[in-house]
């Protein structure tokens, strides 16, 4: 097809005019400007090169999933956040990745993650204990910690110590936090090297590897058969039959922190919040659950399986409020879309927030209704629904996430009755979204 149509332009003056707005909270800057030209735009952000912004779901398929091969991830995962995890699933490309993907998706399959589903329950429903009632409590560090703490022990079992889980726990955390500082003060990159503090974030990265080896170590030394991540990421071999050295194996789990924890403990925050606000939801999900878990027939795979309210729940949530807000790729060569010329070296930004609520694919968008998401429905919307991405870079962690949110907010709901502190839910863009003043309060059911 001709490419003979204009992708609309924002100047680079109206952009200037807005910077520290925008870098603060992009979100008003990014509907604006669909609202204004549709949904592409692009901005000019020097040397001819262009970001083209886009909530056209037809885009953001063809670019993830229909011709993938000819679009690669920004440096910001590539470069910014790999030089603090190195080469893993999330910040690695081309043939390495697509080897690692090869071997390392096995132990992500449902069959897999049924060996760890004990392990994981185990840990939500220790981490819900410790929750404190009838105060408010801010919950996103709870689900921090929780979610932390779940993908750790699903990993290494019981054989890590808890002064060995509040290190890498604390470095993930300052390292992330690190980035986005980076990322949002890009013109403090010469304070940030001159003054050491990007040297303090490695050497503390390098704290987290040598915790790591030492796991590793220890559990090649033993015998004992654990039936975790690590047992599986040890006995996987590439086709030659070798299996990953402990720098790869340190790389992908430093990785599997990073994009398992903040990720979920987001997800967790927004949907207790929807639920607070929506007790007839609670109710229902909590009915669900006591009548699935009286079936002592069930065990943990088809307790989640018959928990289709949560299951909803959780989809609802993450649709309005995805984690995973936008996600970038930059094209390798030329392309064509829809009459648009996409020239090579541009970078693609898609709201995955503005797909997720845009009014020609979503009935009452800005409505939580769970309702939207009954198993036929849910299948009509394969095509605008993203939340875990799309392709063969889609979320390799998506079944071990959905499993454990139903499971947590199963329990949560048969434990408390939840209660907003305040009347709205507030996000703050980061680099993923995060809810912001995220408090509750819970009442003990019995
Ligand atoms: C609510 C929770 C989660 C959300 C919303 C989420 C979202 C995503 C998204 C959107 C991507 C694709 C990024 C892109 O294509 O640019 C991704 C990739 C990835 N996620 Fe998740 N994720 C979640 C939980 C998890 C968990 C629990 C794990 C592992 C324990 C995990 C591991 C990964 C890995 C390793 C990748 C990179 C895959 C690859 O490039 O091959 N994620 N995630």
């Amino acid at each position: 097809m001709n490419a003979t149509k204009k992708i609309p332009e924002v100047s680079t003056f109206t952009f200037l005019k807005q910077a520290l707005k925008i870098l603060n909270n992009p979100l008003p800057f990014h509907h604006k400007n669909f609202e204004k030209h549709g949904d592409i735009f692009k901005l000019n952000i020097g040397f001819g090169n262009y970001a083209v912004f886009s909530r056209d779901a037809e885009l953001a398929e063809y670019v993830l999933q229909k011709n993938w091969k000819n679009y690669k991830k920004s440096e910001i995962q590539t470069e910014q956040l790999a030089k603090y995890l190195g080469k893993g699933l999330l910040t690695s490309e081309g043939d390495y990745w697509r080897t690692q993907r090869k071997l390392i998706q096995p132990a992500f399959h449902k069959k897999s993650l049924d060996t760890l589903l004990d392990t994981i329950k185990n840990t939500i429903v220790e981490e819900v204990s410790k929750l404190k009632t009838n105060i408010s409590v801010d919950v996103l560090p709870v689900f921090g910690d929780l979610a932390f703490k779940v993908v750790v022990k699903s990993l290494f079992s019981n054989a890590v110590t808890n002064d060995e889980i509040k290190t890498l726990q604390d470095v993930t955390e300052e390292n992330q936090l690190m980035l986005v500082k980076e990322l949002r003060q890009p013109y403090l990159k010469w304070y940030f090297q001159s003054f050491g503090i990007i040297k303090k974030h490695l050497s503390r990265s390098q704290e987290s590897r040598d915790i790591l080896l030492n796991i590793i170590n220890r559990r090649k030394q033993s015998q004992a058969q654990h039936n975790d991540l690590l047992d599986m990421l040890l006995s996987a071999r590439y086709h030659d039959g070798s299996a990953m050295s402990n720098e790869q194996l340190i790389d992908e789990i430093l990785v599997l922190f990073v994009a398992g924890h903040e990720t979920t403990a987001n997800s967790l925050s927004f949907t207790l919040q929807l639920l607070a606000h929506h007790l007839e939801w609670q109710e229902k999900v909590r009915h669900q659950y006591q009548l699935v878990l009286a079936d002592a027939n069930s065990d943990l795979m088809s307790v989640i399986g018959q928990s289709q309210y949560a299951k909803q729940v959780v989809e609802e949530s993450m649709r309005l409020y995805p984690p995973a807000y936008f996600m970038d790729r930059v094209n390798l060569e030329d392309d064509t879309f829809k009459g648009f010329h996409l020239k090579k070296g541009t970078s693609f930004l898609f709201s995955i927030l503005e797909i997720h609520k845009h009014k020609d694919l979503w009935e009452h968008p800005e409505a939580f209704m769970p309702e939207r998401f009954t198993p036929e429905k849910a299948k009509g919307y394969s095509s605008h629904y993203f939340p875990f991405g799309a392709g063969p870079r889609k979320c390799i962690g998506n079944n071990f996430a959905m499993f454990e949110m139903i499971m947590a907010v199963s329990e949560l709901v048969s434990k408390f009755k939840i209660y907003p502190v305040q009347d709205t839910i507030e996000v703050n863009p980061l680099i993923t979204l995060r809810p912001k003043h995220a408090f509750l309060k819970f009442e003990n059911i019995n």
